[in-house]
């Protein structure tokens, strides 16, 4: 049915790797440090440049919390629910992630919601500063004290090493998951790298907190962004590492529950779909070769729609675009549709549990629960997160959906009898039809969180910038033309 040159993919890549790149990399610097301008690497690698400065064509916001207002209940309490869209362009990376609601309004160093953690996967400053200020050191204090440091979007340094150019992770946090799970990075092929570089970010993690003293004394606690991966990489071994750690991202604001909040497994689950049992890496269908100017280059422009690839299935299958397309448009209908089931009545049992409580259930009551939701939704959670899973892992994404519906209908079955008990048997939940129902539920105070970013984004924000400029690590003529699309200011 298919003609496979996976191996040859890979190996054709590596092969241009080497004939091209290492021959004009030499020059990029010859000191131990990263380049985090991505200007910098424009005159080493046009091709490479100007491919990746595409990615700034995704630079549409689509609002999910609109699209799926379920959403808003599900995160009540937690940053997610006061704004959340579906991913952009790497060249927007760091953009997305300053005009979030979810990071704040801060004023200075010391204020926001967010650690320095938030910027891990957004920015080749990231490794710049762990290789500067130590790992701890970054992973200390509030977003806010790295506003002037972080400036440049997901780039060059991220998957390159500066003065070699060879593929490179330069985040810590990938390593020791890779150590905690029995594994060895140092022994992966060079075809595995074209699947790690993506799994610095796009991969499942938390913020540990460590306490440790700094060199002059002083005792401080980092949040330091770790792999839950010591049990394997699948949503039951992740959640069997939470739950020994007693561990939770919040406390559901309307049930109570200790929550997981998934960020987005996509290399894990990848990893247990068809494609990567073959051998085949992300880069194979996101960074296909292409020709420019008569050279093999790789194309720079990761894309996000399968519209947008066909080109790059054809490297490796005999079937036509029309049939490829229609068979990847009908495995997301699958996913969307036990997808939308579970967030129904997983928001459901948070508003069931929120009028069990108001009715004065006790705490022996409600524990098993409020462990079901939480079980329900962290696999929810897990099998969407990631976007693009129902296509790189179809059955696994289906096969979770369907066990997290079976937990939160567990707990709507038990919710029913507490109910009951309660003399509430026919309590119907309120409507969360919309995005304003559903954060009003919720609780956001929606306007105020936009006026406050607003005088964030035209104050400190624009300090950060200049400052950054005039210090050599921000190239102004990067961001030319750039938009400033937001979901709450059009
Ligand atoms: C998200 C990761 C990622 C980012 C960001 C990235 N690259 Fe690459 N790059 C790759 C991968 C993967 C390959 C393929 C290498 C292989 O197969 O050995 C590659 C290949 C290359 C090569 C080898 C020649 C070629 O075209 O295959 C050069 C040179 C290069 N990249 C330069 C750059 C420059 C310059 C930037 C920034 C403008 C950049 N890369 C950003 C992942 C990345
Ligand atoms: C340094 C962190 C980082 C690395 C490394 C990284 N990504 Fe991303 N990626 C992100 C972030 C953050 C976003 C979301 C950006 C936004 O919404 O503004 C994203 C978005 C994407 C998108 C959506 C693009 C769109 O236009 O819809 C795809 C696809 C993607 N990444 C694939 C990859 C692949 C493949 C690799 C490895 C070759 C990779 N990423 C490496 C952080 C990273
Ligand atoms: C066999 C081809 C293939 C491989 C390998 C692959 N992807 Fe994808 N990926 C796709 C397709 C096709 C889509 C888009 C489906 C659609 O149209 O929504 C996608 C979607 C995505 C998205 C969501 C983009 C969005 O805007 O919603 C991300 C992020 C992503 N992939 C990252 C990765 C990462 C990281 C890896 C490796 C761990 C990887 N992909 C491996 C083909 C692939
Ligand atoms: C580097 C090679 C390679 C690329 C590129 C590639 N595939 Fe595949 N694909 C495979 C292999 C290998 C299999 C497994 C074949 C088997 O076991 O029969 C597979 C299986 C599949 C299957 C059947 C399994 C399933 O999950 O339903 C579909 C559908 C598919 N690919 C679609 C695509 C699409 C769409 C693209 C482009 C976005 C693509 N592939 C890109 C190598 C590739």
């Amino acid at each position: 049915m298919y003609k496979v040159f996976i191996r040859s993919v890979g190996i054709l890549a590596a092969l241009v790797f080497i004939g091209t790149a290492t021959l004009q990399a030499a020059p990029m610097t010859s000191k131990d440090e990263v380049k985090s301008n991505n200007r910098d690497w424009a005159s080493f690698y046009p091709h490479q440049y100007s491919t990746w400065k595409k990615t700034s064509e995704s630079a549409e916001i689509t609002d999910l919390l609109e699209k799926k207002p379920q959403l808003a209940v599900l995160w009540a309490g937690y940053g997610f629910a006061k704004d959340y869209n579906a991913p952009r362009g790497h060249f927007y990376a760091l953009q997305s992630n300053q005009n979030s609601l979810r990071t704040g309004a801060p004023v200075d160093a010391k204020t926001g919601p967010m650690p320095t953690a938030c910027w891990t996967c957004k920015s080749p400053d990231v490794p710049r500063m762990i290789q500067e200020d130590g790992e701890l050191e970054f992973f200390t204090g509030k977003w806010a004290k790295y506003g002037n440091e972080i400036v440049n979007s997901v780039g060059c340094a991220d998957c390159h090493d500066s003065k070699t150019a060879e593929l490179t992770v330069g985040r810590p946090s990938l390593e020791r998951g890779f150590e905690s799970a029995g594994l060895d990075m140092a022994k992966v092929s060079e075809t595995e790298m074209r699947s790690l570089v993506c799994a610095q970010c796009h991969v499942e993690y938390y913020f540990k907190s460590t306490a440790w003293t700094d060199a002059a004394g002083n005792e401080k606690v980092a949040k330091v962004v770790t792999l839950p991966w010591a049990n394997g990489l699948t949503v039951e071994g992740m959640e069997e590492y939470y739950d020994a750690l007693e561990f939770k991202d919040w406390t559901h604001k309307i049930s109570k529950t200790p929550m997981l909040k998934a960020q987005h497994p996509g290399y894990e689950i990848f990893k247990s779909g068809i494609h990567a049992q073959n051998g085949v890496t992300c880069a194979d269908c996101h960074m296909p070769d292409i020709k420019i100017d008569g050279e093999t280059v790789t194309d720079h422009q990761i894309k996000g729609r399968l519209s947008q690839m066909l080109d790059t299935c054809a490297n490796c299958h005999d079937e036509s675009p029309e049939l490829l397309e229609a068979i990847v448009a009908r495995k997301l209908e699958r996913k969307e549709q036990l997808m939308e089931i579970a967030m129904n009545n997983l928001a459901k049992a948070h508003l069931e549990a929120g009028e069990a409580w108001r009715l004065g259930a006790t705490e022996a009551e409600m524990a098993g629960i409020l462990l079901d939701i939480r079980h329900g939704q962290w696999r929810w959670d897990y099998a969407i997160a990631s976007h693009g899973s129902f296509y790189h892992a179809p059955e696994e994404t289906l096969r979770i959906l369907s066990v997290a519906n079976e937990a939160a209908q567990t707990a709507r079955l038990k919710l029913t009898k507490v109910l009951t008990k309660y003399d509430a048997t026919n309590y119907v939940t309120p409507d969360f039809s919309t995005k304003e129902k559903a954060q009003a539920l919720a609780g956001v105070p929606f306007q105020k969180l936009v006026d406050e970013k607003l005088v964030f984004k035209k104050g400190l924000l624009k300090e950060w910038e200049k400052d950054a400029i005039k210090r050599g690590i921000l190239d102004p003529e990067i961001r030319q033309g750039m938009s400033d699309n937001t979901a709450y200011k059009k």
